[in-house]
């Protein structure tokens, strides 16, 4: 997987080699980053902008007229000697402030099953992997270098980290490290991004590049929902893909100058600086690294399946989760004993497998009670463990909400000790829904928070807990310490309490949570075997938040339900059959009140449920492609050996539609097989097509035997529209926002 012949390291993986080599001048100069090279012939072959002479631009020496390093590409170089990009190191050393540093070579080893380079850092297995371990020096400073690359014998990720070492006598101040730099050697790239804001999180941005810098960030305290730390740079033949195994803030930058881009992925250094005193070291986050040529979804696949294997808890990471039903959009703050007990019987009458008591068991609205996380004795006079006992009885697991990182002002906690509070001296701390954040970087928090929770979950016997996190950082203030440090620390205590409830509960099934989906990462997803996609459940609001998240993590750990119709956040009156067919792509479950459903709802979410059951695998664990992002959106979920797959058409403006002939292609389907093809049978409840036939009712069943090769070229040809008074059997979908799920199968 990673070898080194004549200066030059070559890193294979099954699909693609990254090379790079160390120049006569001891730099690590990038040579390529593509598909798998058999041979690597003459470095000279690689080599970037060697020999032109550009006015103003720094050459490295006297000795090498011709090196600028302003046009070459690097695995790291410099600061302060000429490259005019931003990179992958800065800092400040010793009393003067140095800031320039010439890293170069000093020696390598290639570890095997490598253990973590910092083991509080969310954990990426590296079972049957090859870590290289590139040391650089700045010899004047003693300041070292190491880049981390890990090789896996069965995935095209690359997982990518760097440390800081102070070998020297004066103290380094870090002002930046990011985990990875990738240098490009061209540029005419689009950028995507996945950016958005509460109820809008994780929507697909497509920017071309031009020359100068491009850069997100989030300074949330968490990973946000403002800019998820994924990106992927993609022109008509090459993708690549970075993604941060963080949850705190995070810097993603491209940037393109003298033709060639420059990736960088990290902390976010607006929000961190660390101090680094003589003798110690620093490590960054772990980044994902990826390239293919065979377009963006072989990429989110091989970054999906690298996430599941070595990134997701154990027990969970290859398992299909249940269907659960979340107490929060139905019943709210208004939980009880008995009120959860008569919401139970009629969960599990419609077939759903896990109830999950969500905020408002402890309190009575939210304003108080975080810190605390004890039962309100009035709402569960027998304690919760009579409650879910009760849930067990009727064949479900119990679940249940907590936010451990906060404080309310209005609990025990904050009375015993307000110095558990996040708070600057001198000034105020700000509030965000009545509550403020809890100071993770004290270990006697954690300890705290730990002895709490760890009987609520072990002693009421709870299956699932949900974990969020509803606040942005402010106020920072480390105790005792440099406080540019904090928001690293408190995100690394957060890892930390996940981390021992992770180990004491390991068939625990955990869903992150942040306001929805402000901290959807693979940090998190090394704790959370799901994340809540976000607390918009509009489904016509989640097509862009699913489309978003599947570029990077898999539907399996995507938490996504079917609620009240007019929708909540956004009041669209939609149908419960599009509600259900957009969220099937993922950790399904629904979010409404059970016991206020008609005979007809329930009659129609007992069949959904059923066929969630049946093709949940695919659903779940399926292979995702990303067929049309348009107008249809097409997405489909394939078997491992690509002999059945589920696709979900859906139509967001059906007066496009008309000017179209609609088709269903599939190209993960062979050329020389025939496949059937049929839908889910759905409910239809359109007013003018209920009046013309007597009520709501099935659509009729559909059933064709297509080629293979019709389906993955051409496609197969769908009834144009639906013009609101009639429809067929084959009908695409049923009006604006309306939808379908087609089943492919092959033929033996
Ligand atoms: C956040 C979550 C919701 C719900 C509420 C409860 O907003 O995202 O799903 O749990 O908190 O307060």
């Amino acid at each position: 997987m990673i070898s080194c012949h004549s200066d030059i390291f070559k890193l294979d993986t099954p699909h693609t080699t990254y090379l790079f080599r160390i120049s006569p001048q001891g730099h690590p100069e990038h040579l390529y980053y593509g598909p798998g090279l058999p041979e690597t012939g003459d470095a000279a072959n690689y080599l970037f902008n060697r020999g032109q002479r550009i006015p103003t631009i720094v050459k490295y020496s006297e000795e090498t007229p011709t090196l600028s390093p302003a046009t070459g590409l690097y695995e790291v170089f410099g600061p302060g000697k000429g490259d005019l990009r931003e990179g992958l190191f800065r800092g400040e050393w010793g009393p003067g402030g140095n800031t320039v540093f010439d890293f170069r070579y000093e020696g390598y080893r290639i570890e095997a099953n490598a253990a973590p380079a910092d083991p509080r850092l969310p954990e990426v297995r590296k079972n049957g992997a090859e870590t290289l371990v590139l040391t650089l020096c700045d010899a004047p400073t003693q300041i070292r270098l190491d880049l981390l690359y890990t090789v896996y014998p069965d995935s095209d990720i690359i997982l990518r980290q760097s440390r800081v070492r102070n070998d020297s006598r004066e103290m380094l101040t870090i002002r930046e490290l990011a985990s990875l730099q990738l240098d490009i050697a061209n540029s005419g790239f689009d950028v995507l991004t996945f950016d958005g804001a509460w109820i809008r999180e994780r929507h697909p941005h497509r920017t071309p590049l031009q020359t100068g810098m491009f850069s997100i960030a989030s300074a949330a305290g968490t990973s946000s929902a403002e800019h998820n730390p994924l990106m992927i740079l993609s022109n008509q033949e090459e993708s690549y893909l970075v993604s941060l195994v963080w949850s705190g803030d995070h810097r993603e930058s491209a940037e393109v100058l003298y033709g060639t881009t420059r990736v960088l992925a990290g902390l976010n250094s607006a929000t961190f600086s660390r101090h680094l005193f003589p003798g110690e070291s620093f490590v960054s986050p772990e980044a994902l690294m990826g390239y293919s040529d065979k377009g963006e979804n072989i990429l989110s696949q091989s970054v999906h399946d690298f996430i599941s294997r070595y990134i997701s808890p154990e027990v969970w990471r290859e398992k299909e989760r249940p269907i659960l039903l979340n107490s929060w959009e139905g019943m709210g703050f208004n939980l009880s004993e008995e009120q959860i007990c008569r919401q139970a019987d009629a969960t599990a009458e419609l077939g759903i497998e896990l109830f999950v008591i969500d905020d408002g068991w402890f309190r009575p609205n939210d304003a108080c009670g975080l810190g605390d996380w004890e039962a309100d004795p009035l709402k569960f006079p027998n304690g919760l463990k009579a409650v879910t006992d009760y849930i067990h009885a009727k064949g479900m697991l119990a679940g249940i909400w907590i936010e451990p990182e906060m404080i309310s002002t209005h609990s025990k906690l904050f009375v015993a000790h307000p110095e558990y509070r996040v708070q600057c001296p001198g000034r105020e701390p700000s509030p965000e829904r009545n509550q403020y954040l809890l100071d993770l970087t004290r270990p006697e928090v954690i300890d705290l928070l730990y002895s709490v929770l760890e009987p609520l979950i072990g002693d009421n016997g709870f299956d699932y807990v949900k974990w969020d996190m509803n606040r942005c950082t402010s106020d920072d203030w480390l105790e005792g310490g440099y406080t540019p440090e904090f928001r690293w620390r408190r995100t690394l205590g957060y890892y930390d309490l996940a981390r021992r409830l992770r180990t004491r509960f390991p068939n625990l099934l955990l869903e992150g949570c942040a306001s929805g989906g402000a901290r959807f990462d693979a940090g998190s997803l090394a704790y959370a075997d799901q994340i809540w996609g976000s607390d918009n459940t509009d489904a016509v609001s989640r097509i862009p938040i699913l489309l978003g998240s599947s570029y990077g993590y898999p539907l399996r750990t995507f938490g996504a339900h079917v609620s009240r119709i007019p929708n909540g956040s956004t009041g669209r009156v939609y149908d419960y059959e599009t509600a259900f067919n957009v969220n099937a792509f993922g950790a399904f479950g629904y979010e409404l009140d059970v016991t206020a459903l008609t005979d007809f709802e329930k009659r129609m979410f007992s069949d959904q449920i059923a066929f969630y059951k049946q093709y949940r695998s695919l659903f779940q664990l399926g292979k995702l492609s990303r067929i049309s992002e348009g107008n249809p959106i097409v997405l489909s979920a394939e078997s491992e050996t690509g002999d059945r797959a589920v696709v979900l058409y859906y139509v967001p403006d059906c007066t496009l539609t008309q000017e179209q002939i609609l088709k269903l292609r599939v190209p993960s389907c062979r050329a020389d097989r025939m496949y059937r093809v049929t839908t889910r049978r759905q409910w239809i409840t359109n007013p003018e097509m209920c009046a013309k036939r007597g009520g709501p009712h099935l659509c009729e069943p559909f059933e064709r035997i297509v080629p293979g090769a019709l389906l993955r070229g051409q496609g197969m040809s769908l009834m144009p529209v639906f013009m609101g008074c009639t429809y067929a059997e084959d009908t695409a979908y049923f009006g604006e926002h309306g939808s379908r799920i087609f089943i492919i199968e092959e033929m033996k």
